[in-house]
């Protein structure tokens, strides 16, 4: 279904306190690797290794938003975005992850929160989007129990130095991807693989959010203070109990592990039997530790998955179907485009009685891009954008709270192990000259948030972006 822009979507209809932004990570972008006394994180060493990364690719140089953040922040000023959803990157401000702090790391993000500040951008900030000190690696990283004192005394540090201008927090970003697939699959760095890596990992990470979460709370009552979780609309391939007892157990794993105990549920260890082996890393009072009570919660989804049962799978027991394989159309990553499934998680988040607000702090789609003539026509995007706006303003219009929603993302970036290959960007990323472009979606974004959708307005902004962009790549 086509929307005609304009008159079935506008931003009036998400009201006026809605919060509009894009979703950013230190490590997809700010390169400058070892930069100004940075330490190396897991991902400046996971890189390094052989066959981990398609083609290769690497963070070291990213999209240089180390260097070049000011032109791009302009360019978010450009493009209308009033909110910019970044992360900290714990070894740039902390190189051996505990102890002495790198002042020009602080630095920089003070640049970058002052200057986005200066543009009448509102800085949102993540503590940990997976880039773990490597120094702390070497100590076990998450699989050891001493990470909750090493991520307080880092969420201290940044509460202290960029409080008085940041006002809204995410402890985390979508611990399941990062636990699962760095200490379970060993296909995101560190490179783990097993449950006797996996559970531990759990377990601390769980406590460390919550801990993160009364830190800043304390330290910066007025702020508001959130984590952010990935979760997939889940359906089972048929109706044979089977199937639907395999989607029940990806459920529980990909949607419900973190935000229950958080919430104060424990771990859905009824539905996911393997669970109950997380209690061999429980310590007396721990099930309370685990609970903080967050100002909002992130809401971060892209696809739906269909899911079967298969002995086997260890552990789960159960098989995502692809969506290549179900003729369904989908995105570079393979994601099945399916926008009901951001209705469907908004309205399952807003089921748990005691989450207070929720954003959507990332939503998004890569698609094969084609830069021609200086125009990247990203309509596939557009409409992505667009659909699951739609779905949005289907759960606000039906009472349930969405907040926010912030686009994965602003530039083309480094996409973990996918390396540069999938581009989620509004804006394009040559990355051998560092050429900027804005895509025809982040026009269309930018006329959607300025209310105006007129063909004119998106040509004058066309003329203009073209400049900033030839004016970025020259710096
Ligand atoms: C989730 C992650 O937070 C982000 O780092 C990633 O690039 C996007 N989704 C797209 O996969």
């Amino acid at each position: 279904m086509d929307i005609e822009v304009g008159e079935e979507l506008n931003r009036d209809l998400f009201g006026k306190d809605f919060k509009w932004g894009v979703s950013t990570a230190a490590y997809q972008i700010e390169g400058a690797h070892d930069a100004d006394g940075k330490g190396s994180s897991i991902w400046d060493i996971y890189t390094e290794r052989k066959k981990k990364i398609l083609n290769g690719h690497h963070g070291k140089i990213a999209c240089d938003f180390y260097n070049r953040y000011k032109e791009d922040i302009s360019l978010l000023k450009d493009l209308n975005i009033p909110n910019l959803r970044l992360s900290t990157s714990w070894s740039r401000i902390m190189p051996s992850g505990t102890g002495p702090i790198n002042h020009k790391g602080i630095d920089f993000y003070n640049r970058i929160i002052d200057t986005s500040l200066e543009n009448g951008i509102e800085p949102w900030l993540t503590l940990y989007h997976w880039d773990l000190p490597h120094a702390l690696e070497q100590k076990g990283g998450w699989t050891n129990r001493d990470i909750i004192s090493w991520f307080a005394e880092y969420t201290e540090i940044c509460a202290k130095h960029f409080g008085d201008r940041v006002k809204h927090w995410m402890v985390m970003n979508e611990p399941m991807v990062f636990t699962g697939a760095g200490y379970f699959l060993g296909v995101h760095a560190p490179g783990r693989t097993g449950a006797n890596n996996f559970l531990p990992a759990v377990h601390h990470t769980v406590l460390s959010i919550s801990e993160g979460g009364r830190i800043l709370k304390d330290l910066l009552p007025a702020a508001e203070i959130g984590t952010t979780f990935s979760c997939s609309f889940i359906q089972p391939y048929t109706n044979r109990p089977k199937d639907v007892n395999a989607a029940n157990r990806i459920d529980a794993l990909l949607n419900r592990m973190f935000i229950e105990p958080i919430l104060g549920m424990g771990y859905p260890e009824n539905d996911l039997s393997f669970l109950k082996k997380i209690s061999k890393y429980m310590r007396p009072g721990d099930e309370d530790k685990m609970a903080f009570d967050f100002d909002f919660i992130g809401v971060q989804n892209y696809t739906r998955e269909i899911v079967k049962n298969s002995y086997l799978t260890p552990y789960v027991q159960a098989s995502l179907v692809k969506a290549k394989d179900r003729g369904v159309p989908y995105t570079s990553m393979g994601w099945e485009v399916y926008p009901e499934s951001i209705y469907e998680m908004i309205r399952k988040f807003n089921e748990y009685k005691n989450i207070k607000k929720i954003y959507i702090t990332e939503n998004g789609a890569a698609f094969p891009d084609h830069l021609i003539d200086g125009k990247v026509n990203d309509t596939q995007r557009t409409k992505y954008i667009q659909e699951n706006l739609k779905q949005v303003l289907r759960a606000r219009n039906e009472g349930m709270s969405a907040e926010g929603y912030f686009v994965w993302t602003l530039t083309d970036n480094f996409e973990w192990s996918e390396g540069y290959h999938p581009r989620f960007g509004l804006v394009h990323v040559d990355f051998e000259t560092q050429q900027r472009t804005i895509k025809s979606s982040g026009h269309w974004y930018s006329d959607f948030l300025s209310g105006q959708n007129d063909q004119t307005k998106s040509d004058l902004n066309l003329e203009k972006s073209n400049l900033i962009s030839s004016n970025a790549s020259r710096s």
